[in-house]
Parts: C-alpha cells; structure tokens; sequence
C-alpha cells in the first residue's frame, strides 16, 4: 500500500523560502529524499504538492476512499483551513501531520492546527528528518 505524502502551498518553493527557517533543499531535493527514506522503511510513497485547498481536499477525499495512509504537511493551511481538517477527519488509516521547521517556536498565529486534533501524532521541527520520522511512526502504527 502506498503512503500518500501531501504538501501545501508555497511547499513547492521551497528554494525561495527562508533558508533559516526551512532549510537548503528545494522541493525536487526533498521529494528525492522521502523516496529514499521511505525504500529505506520497505515503504512506497506518492507525493504531491499543491497551493489549492480544493485540491488538496480531493487528494484527502481520494485516500478516505482507498484507506491510503497519509503524511501531511498543510503548510499555512494548518493554522486555519477548517474545510481541510474536516476533510482529515474522513481518513480511515492514520495520518501523521509534519511540519519541516517547528511552528510552535515561531510567529503566534503558527501556534494554532487545527489539523492536529484529528491526526495520528504531529512531528515537527527536524527539517527533511520530519518526514523520515513520520514515515518510521506511520510503519510502527501500521
Ligand atoms: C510549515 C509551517 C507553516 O507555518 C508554514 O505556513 C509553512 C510550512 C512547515 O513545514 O514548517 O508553509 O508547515
């Protein structure tokens, strides 16, 4: 079974994003190493991103239909995208929430998901490791 891993907006650029904040890899680099990390784990990964909370919301209603485990990172929608969490909320199979930089350390109005309510765990705050951290929780849970 494949692991959906979904990103939000402004994910795909990456490379024009506050390298203090979210690192040195564009979006093609950290795609790269998610696969990596995942062949690693004996785990299979379809990733995407997109700026579209309608599309995003698809993709989730896609996995709530084939029982899809799911890594996400809801980028800004995470601090207020209702429509999106309830969208989470329909996933059968556990979803982990990711976060590259550690939004609880960051600017007040990042101190708030709304998505983490409905989410298996959160993992936030270790860059690409994110990823590679809820791919490790996401294989124990399953
Ligand atoms: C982010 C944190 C969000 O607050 C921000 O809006 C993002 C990226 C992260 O991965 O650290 O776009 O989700």
């Amino acid at each position: 079974m494949k692991v959906m891993v979904l990103n939000g907006p402004n994910l795909g650029r990456l490379d024009l994003r506050d390298s203090q904040v979210y690192g040195d890899m564009d979006f093609a680099a950290l795609r790269t190493f998610i696969t990596s990390s995942a062949a690693e784990l004996a785990l299979d990964v379809d990733i995407r991103q997109s700026d579209s909370e309608t599309e995003l919301i698809s993709w989730l209603h896609e996995a709530a239909d084939s029982g899809q485990p799911v890594i996400f990172n809801p980028a800004a929608f995470t601090h207020y995208s209702y429509a999106i969490r309830d969208a989470v909320d329909m996933l059968k199979a556990p979803v982990i929430e990711v976060h590259l930089s550690n939004p609880l350390a960051r600017e007040e109005f990042r101190h708030t998901s709304v998505i983490s309510g409905v989410v298996n765990g959160t993992i936030g705050g270790f860059g690409p490791d994110s990823y590679r951290l809820a791919l490790i929780a996401l294989k124990a849970i399953l």
